[in-house]
Formats: C-alpha cells, sequence, structure tokens
C-alpha cells in the first residue's frame, strides 16, 4: 500500500518505519527540515531501541522515505497517517492546529479518493474536525477514521510490532478492510484488531492512559503511606498485583509519570469532562498527587538536611522520564533539578541518552558528567530518578570513595535497603524503610 505519515516524530518515525518493514511503500513527511535532513541520512533524531536498523534497511530498501513536501507526500499516498503533536493548550485542552493544519493540507492536495487516520492523539470529536477541515477544500470521496497509538517509548518498536491490540474507529466498512490488511502483519499471533465507532477509538486512547496514571499516582501515595506506617511497599506491590482482578503491571512507585503523553492526555481528559460537565474527580485527584510525587526526592533530601541544602552537591542520576528513551518531557528529574538549583544547590547530572534533551531545558546551570561516577565526585547526596539499567549494580564501594557523604535517595527502588546499610550508606527509597550505615 502507498502509505503517507505527516509528523515524524516518536510516534511517526516508528508507524512509518514499521509499516515499511512490512513491504508498504511508506513517505515520511515533516515540516522541520533539519530532522527530515538528517533522517534522509540515516540519522534518528531520537533515541529509541530497534529503530535505527529498521530505518537504515528500509530507507536503503527504497520502501521508506522522507521528505518536508507534505502536499507531495499526501498526492502520492492512498492512507495518509497524521502523527503530527497534540500539546496542551493553555486551559489544558489538546492543541489541535497541527492536526487541524495537516487536515487543510490534505483536503487541497486530495487528488484521489484516501483514507486519513488520525493517529496522532486526539479529544472525541477530532476526527469529525478533520472531515470538516478536508471537506473545506476538496469534492473528492474520502474517508477518516481514527486509529490511537499505544507504543510506549523506549519500546516503541516492539509495541507497534506486536501491539496488545490495534483500536481502530471506522466510518465505513471499506475503510476498515482497508485497516484489516494494512494491520494483518502485526496482528498474526491473534491479539485482537479491535473496530468501533470512531468517539469510541477517540475515548479509549484517553482512558487507557488515564488509567495507567491513575495507577502510578495511587501506588505513589499506597508507597507514601507505606513510610508513614513502616511497610514495604515491595510486599504490598506483590501482594496485590497477584490478585487477578488487579495484575502486577504498573505498581511500581516512582517519583512521579512524565512524558509527553500521561501528563497532558490527563488534563485534556478532565477539561473535556468539565466541558460537558462531568467533573473527572478521580483524575484532578490522581494530577495533584503526581505533581506533589515530583518533589518527593527533593522533599527526602531536605529531611536529611536540616540545617538546608544551600552549598550543598548533590549528583542525579537519570534525566529521561523513564529508562531507554532521551525524552525529558515533563520528567521528574527536571523538576527536582530546578528545586534544588532554586535551593542553592550544585547539582551534577548524568543520563546514557537523555543530556541533550534536557541541556535544552537545563543549559550551563549544571554540570553534566561523562559517566555516572564522574557524577558522584564531591556530592553530598545522589538522587536516582531514572531507571536505567546501568544504575542496576553499580560499584558501591567506589561511589563511597567518590562521595563527600554516602546518602543516596532512590526514586526506583533499584537497591536492598540491608545491603545499602551493610555497605555503609544511608539509603532512602520509596515505601520502605530508611536504611542507615550499620557501621
Ligand atoms: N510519544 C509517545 O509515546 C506517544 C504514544 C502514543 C501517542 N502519542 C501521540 O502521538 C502524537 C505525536 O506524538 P510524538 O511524541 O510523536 O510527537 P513529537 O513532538 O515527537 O513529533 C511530532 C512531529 O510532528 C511534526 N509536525 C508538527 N506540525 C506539523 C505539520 N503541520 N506538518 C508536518 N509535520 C508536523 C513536528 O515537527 C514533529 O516532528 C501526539 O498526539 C501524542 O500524544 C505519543
Amino acid at each position: 500500500m502507498r502509505v503517507g505519515v505527516v509528523g515524524t516524530g516518536y510516534v511517526g518515525l516508528v508507524v512509518g518505519a514499521c509499516l515499511a518493514e512490512t513491504g508498504n511503500d511508506v513517505v515520511c513527511a515533516d515540516v522541520d527540515a533539519r530532522k527530515v535532513d538528517g533522517l534522509k541520512r540515516n540519522q534518528l533524531p531520537i533515541y529509541e531501541p530497534g529503530l535505527q536498523p529498521l530505518v537504515e534497511r528500509n530507507q536503503t530498501g527504497g520502501r521508506l522515505s522522507f521528505t518536508t513536501d507534505v502536499a507531495g507526500a499526501v498526492e502520492q499516498s492512498d492512507i495518509i497517517f497524521i502523527a503530527v503533536g497534540t500539546p496542551p493548550d493553555e486551559d489544558g485542552s489538546a492543541d489541535l492546529q497541527h492536526v487541524l493544519a495537516v487536515a487543510r493540507t490534505i483536503g487541497q492536495h486530495m487528488n484521489r479518493s484516501k483514507i486519513v487516520i488520525t493517529k496522532s492523539t486526539v479529544p472525541v470529536g477530532t476526527a469529525e474536525k478533520v472531515r470538516g477541515e478536508i471537506q473545506k477544500h476538496t469534492q473528492a470521496p474520502f474517508h477518516v477514521c481514527s486509529n490511537p497509538e499505544f507504543l510506549k517509548e523506549g519500546a516503541a518498536v516492539d509495541d507497534f510490532m506486536k501491539p496488545d491490540r490495534v483500536v481502530v474507529g471506522v466510518d465505513a466498512d471499506e475503510t476498515a478492510r482497508a485497516l484489516e490488511e494494512l494491520y494483518a502483519p502485526f496482528v498474526r499471533t491473534g491479539n485482537p484488531l479491535i473496530f468501533m465507532d470512531i468517539p469510541s477509538a477517540e475515548m479509549t486512547k484517553y482512558a487507557a492512559n488515564a488509567m495507567l496514571a491513575t495507577r502510578i499516582s495511587f501506588m505513589n501515595q499506597v508507597a507514601r503511606l507505606c513510610e508513614a506506617v513502616g511497610a514495604d511497599v515491595s510486599l504490598v506491590r506483590k501482594g496485590i498485583g497477584s490478585d487477578r482482578r488487579i495484575g502486577p503491571a504498573f505498581l511500581f512507585p516512582g517519583p512521579g509519570y512524565g512524558g509527553s503523553c500521561f501528563p497532558k492526555d490527563v488534563k485534556a481528559l478532565i477539561k473535556t469532562g468539565d466541558d460537558r460537565g462531568v467533573s473527572l474527580d478521580v483524575l484532578k485527584a490522581v494530577e495533584a498527587a503526581n505533581d506533589r510525587q515530583k518533589l518527593i526526592l527533593f522533599d527526602k533530601l531536605t529531611r536529611h538536611f536540616p540545617d538546608g541544602l544551600k552549598g550543598k552537591t548533590v549528583a542525579i542520576w537519570g534525566l529521561a522520564f523513564k529508562a531507554e528513551t532521551d525524552d525529558v518531557r515533563e520528567s521528574p528529574a527536571l523538576v527536582l533539578a530546578e528545586a534544588l538549583l532554586e535551593a542553592g544547590v550544585k547539582v551534577q547530572v548524568h543520563d546514557p541518552e537523555a543530556m541533550e534533551t534536557a541541556k535544552m531545558q537545563l543549559g550551563n546551570r549544571v554540570t553534566y558528567a561523562p559517566n555516572a561516577y564522574a557524577a558522584l565526585e564531591g556530592a553530598t547526596a545522589l538522587a536516582i530518578v531514572t531507571e536505567w539499567r546501568e544504575y542496576r549494580n553499580p560499584d558501591f564501594t567506589k561511589m563511597k570513595g567518590l562521595m563527600r557523604q554516602a546518602l543516596i535517595v532512590d526514586g526506583r527502588n533499584l537497591y536492598e535497603p540491608s545491603r545499602l546499610a551493610d555497605l555503609g550508606f544511608t539509603y532512602d527509597s520509596l515505601g520502605r524503610r530508611l536504611a542507615c550505615a550499620s557501621s
């Protein structure tokens, strides 16, 4: 099939590369000329495991190309994915200007019948707005459908290649058949391709992200209570996760959810609810709990230094909002770094992939360490924010030798508290007892 993907960010690039991998003829279009230039030379603008070889192989094989000519991409495609960003507007609602700008271009270049797919996360009613915008500019027949994306950054290629499910909202049988054909290679093992009406598909994406954000905030609050009452959240997690009605996923406490999706999608759903007279009280609490959670490591550090943090040096391990990505959008690490800087702390940071992206916000106000150990030199404390694999089993003796004070506040519960105490650390993690150096 001839497929056009408009927007080559985390979603569009993965969608384009994966659809090319299954033999489609894919053109990816983006207004960002630097990004497109790099992609033409197989230079990826993002870090995403497994994506580089996919882009290289399919571009070399002639099935994948990149362009800034959105109109040309529209003209040469039968199926067009809109995968541009939908950032939050000032009032929290999803800003649809990019989606509707693409719809306008599609309408203006509708040279034959096409299927237009909204892949971006968009509120209920957006597919109809897209249809309206296209109709303003063309008499040609076309279909619009909603196909929200559920991939996770850090595992995006795997998620797209082997999805738990594919959700498609359609307005015609003909569209359903075309999408069935397009997705057939990805659902061969029996995971469902679920067809539904368009508003339900649009709603499904928000409901899924809102549910996941709710689980995270719930467990973060349970962890706080565990600390207060002397329970261990790791045991509580196992205890509840083995209940089939609950399940084990997404029950790890952490420093708050971030990234480009959960924060904005929760906000947008709350706004939709308010607009329709349905106050989503649970989600309002989820959001408030998450804002508080992003400061949990700062609060812990403050408690360890009752005389104040001013003049101290704190190392931060991890800047990305989660492991296996270089995405720092809404990352709790940036909130922590800003709070520490505000308190007069010298901040030394390390991340295996996200230093460049973090630099855009933090600039030269922090020190970027070339490796994890270098960040610890002279530090009075280490704060762990991202669960990168290389932080899981470090050389603790070396760490102690580098740090001025052996204090670790851990937002990911990477280590065993009793072991850290035996090694001479004060170790403060989430929802577990404070471990103090035993000698
Ligand atoms: N990132 C994720 O993990 C993820 C997962 C599922 C769904 N989504 C949703 O997918 C959408 C895209 O997210 P993303 O993370 O890929 O965004 P992104 O910011 O990484 O990429 C968006 C791209 O669209 C391009 N763009 C903007 N306006 C354009 C236009 N008029 N024409 C052509 N290109 C244009 C930008 O230059 C950018 O490259 C959002 O709605 C997001 O909520 C994201």
